[in-house]
Formats: structure tokens, C-alpha cells, sequence
């Protein structure tokens, strides 16, 4: 441990806690692959998540949850969490890709970050319109600001390659027809995904993926979540709330949001030493889902902290008949 003392390590092992909990969330959710049930999905992710979180030495407090206290039961905004330590905020979404679980279809996984007390962008629960690139690009290399075709004009020219090298990710939706052809008409490649655009964001700062740039809205909750992990595994993002009404901007004025047009970088959604823990529930190109034989299951998770910059990935072979509680 090179002279290290206690506290400047706690933070590594908590990082590797919050596999755990990560875990819990991914193997609960998967009794629920592909039977039509996403809410059932959701709240069974939700639930093991909450419990694994007892066991976690923190004094947390959940900043991005699954709604207000009286939307939701577990893991609501300001729900305290942990078995007592150090104060640190909580983003959580138990299971990101609630429909394509419900469908058995790639890329739902289960996700937490932490962050110390006022280090996370207090989102609400709306869309934001996302960036992101992966590492080692010159900082401002694309912005909201600017257009799709300069956009990818800049970045080809940062990656030494064309524009048609370039592969873009984008979730599939109606409101993204535009994007869609500016991005064609650029002569730039689409992956479109069916839903989960935290792992399509990290999707950037991971090679194998072959993701060069992540554009689209998505939730803002999971922009923050999306913001954290980058923070960890390098890349840059921004995001900017899209606001659809005056009640929308009061909520988010209540929230502590003062300049509603606002464009947030990586660090503005996800400030100081940030982890950030996710383990697939359906395979995707982060992560393999959860695979279960009989009484046992094997996890794929990635843990990683920005302060190390080390990103593991743990493969956990779980044996329920051992356990004295069960996720399921
Ligand atoms: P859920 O797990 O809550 O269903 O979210 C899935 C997701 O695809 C997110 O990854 C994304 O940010 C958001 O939904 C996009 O919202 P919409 O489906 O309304 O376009």
C-alpha cells in the first residue's frame, strides 16, 4: 500500500461495495427478462438495490432517484441510505432500459454513482440534450452550440480520420429524425439504440464499442449518471435541460437550477472524486447481461473511480443455495 494510510483508501474498497449493489439490482431485474413486465422489472431492481445498500458504510443521501418521496416507495429523492460513515449523494437508476428488459433486448444494465454531499447536478426528472465524446480529444472538440455537420467536421478532423469513418449513437426516437439525417447527409454511420443512453454514452470512451460520439436527448437523470462515469473512464460531455413548460422550469428553479438554458460540462453534472458501478441485466456492448443456470448466475459489472482513474470490470459467479438472502 505504499505508506498509505486508512483514509486515503476507504474510498477503494466502497468503490468495490458498490458492485455489490449494483449486483443485487441486475440479478433481481433478470427474473424479469423478456416477460412484458417493466414495472415489475423495475421495482424488483429497485428493491434489491435499496436492501444492498444497508450493508455500505456511508451516510448517503439518494440525489438522483426514482422520483419524489410520494412517487416513489425506495430510493426516492432524499431518501438517506447506508449503514453510516462518510456523507456522500447517490444517483441510482436501478435498472436503466426498464422496456428493453421487458423485452429481453440488449442493453439494460443496473447503475449507481457517488459522489461527496453537493458534488451531482440535482436533475430533474426531464429530457437534456447530450454530447459526448470519448477521451483524449481536445477539450470543446464538439459542442452543443454547434451544428451536427461541424460537429462531426471537428471531431474527424481531432480523430485524423473522415467523417464517414465516424459512427455516431443515437437513441431511436421520432424527435431524432432531424439529427438522423444531418448526421447521414454528413456522410457519418448511426448506431441507433432502442433505449439506455448511459451505456450508449460510455459507449464512446470505450473502444472495442466502435461509438465515436453519443448525440440525442434522453433523461437528464441519466445525464448525470452518464456525466459521472465519464468523469471515471475519460470523455467529454454536455448536456442541457429541455424544458417543456413554465411548471418544468419552477421545478427545476426549486431544485436549485437558476439559468434554465445552461449547457453543463462532464464536471458541472459530476464534480470531485465521483464512482460509478454498472452491471448488465441484458447484454449489451458494455457489459454481458446476467446469466442464469438454476440456483446460480454469473455477473459482469464495471466499477470505476475518477480519482485512480482505474476501471475494473468483475465477473461474480453467485451462488444462491450459499446465501442467507437472495435478490430473487
Ligand atoms: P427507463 O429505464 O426509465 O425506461 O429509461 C430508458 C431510457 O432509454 C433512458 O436510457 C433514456 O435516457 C430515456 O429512456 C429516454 O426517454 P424516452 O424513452 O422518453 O425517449
Amino acid at each position: 500500500m505504499g505508506g498509505k494510510k486508512p483514509e486515503d483508501i476507504w474510498d477503494r474498497n466502497l468503490a468495490l461495495e458498490l458492485v455489490r449493489v449494483t449486483e443485487a439490482a441486475a440479478l433481481a431485474a433478470s427474473r424479469w427478462i423478456g416477460r412484458g413486465k417493466k414495472n415489475e422489472a423495475d421495482g424488483a431492481a429497485v428493491e434489491a438495490m435499496r436492501k444492498a445498500f444497508d450493508t455500505v458504510a456511508i451516510d448517503g443521501t439518494v440525489v438522483i432517484g426514482e422520483g419524489e418521496m410520494d412517487e416513489a416507495p425506495m430510493l426516492y429523492i432524499g431518501e438517506k441510505v447506508g449503514m453510516g460513515g462518510p456523507a456522500m449523494d447517490i444517483a441510482v437508476d436501478p435498472l436503466e432500459g426498464t422496456s428493453i428488459t421487458a423485452k429481453g433486448a440488449p442493453n439494460s444494465i443496473a447503475t449507481v454513482a457517488l459522489a461527496e454531499h453537493g458534488n451531482f447536478l440535482h436533475a430533474p426528472d426531464i429530457y437534456m440534450d447530450k454530447i459526448a465524446v470519448g477521451g483524449g480529444l481536445p477539450e470543446g472538440v464538439v459542442s452543443l452550440d454547434a451544428s451536427v455537420a461541424e460537429n462531426l467536421r471537428n471531431l474527424a478532423r481531432a480523430k485524423k480520420c473522415d467523417v464517414s469513418d465516424l459512427m455516431v449513437c443515437m437513441l431511436e426516437r421520432e424527435r431524432h429524425a432531424e439529427i438522423i439525417a444531418k448526421c447521414r447527409e454528413a456522410g457519418a454511420r448511426i448506431v441507433l439504440i432502442g433505449d439506455g443512453d448511459v451505456a450508449g454514452v460510455i459507449a464512446v470512451s470505450q473502444p472495442d464499442t466502435g461509438i465515436d460520439i453519443y448525440l440525442g436527448s434522453g433523461g437528464a437523470p441519466e445525464g448525470v449518471l452518464s456525466a459521472a462515469a465519464l468523469r471515471c473512464i475519460g470523455g467529454q460531455m454536455q448536456g442541457r435541460l429541455l424544458f417543456e413548460d413554465e411548471g418544468q422550469i419552477e421545478r427545476a428553479r426549486s431544485m436549485g437550477i437558476t439559468d434554465p438554458h445552461r449547457i453543463y460540462n462532464t464536471a458541472d453534472m459530476a464534480k470531485g472524486d465521483v464512482m460509478f458501478a454498472a452491471t448488465g441485466v441484458t447484454t449489451g456492448p458494455m457489459l454481458r447481461g446476467v446469466h442464469r443456470t438454476g440456483r446460480n448466475a454469473v455477473t459482469h459489472s464495471i466499477v470505476m473511480r475518477s480519482k485512480s482513474g482505474t476501471v475494473r470490470y468483475v465477473e461474480a459467479h453467485h451462488n444462491f443455495a450459499t446465501k442467507t438472502w437472495s435478490p430473487d
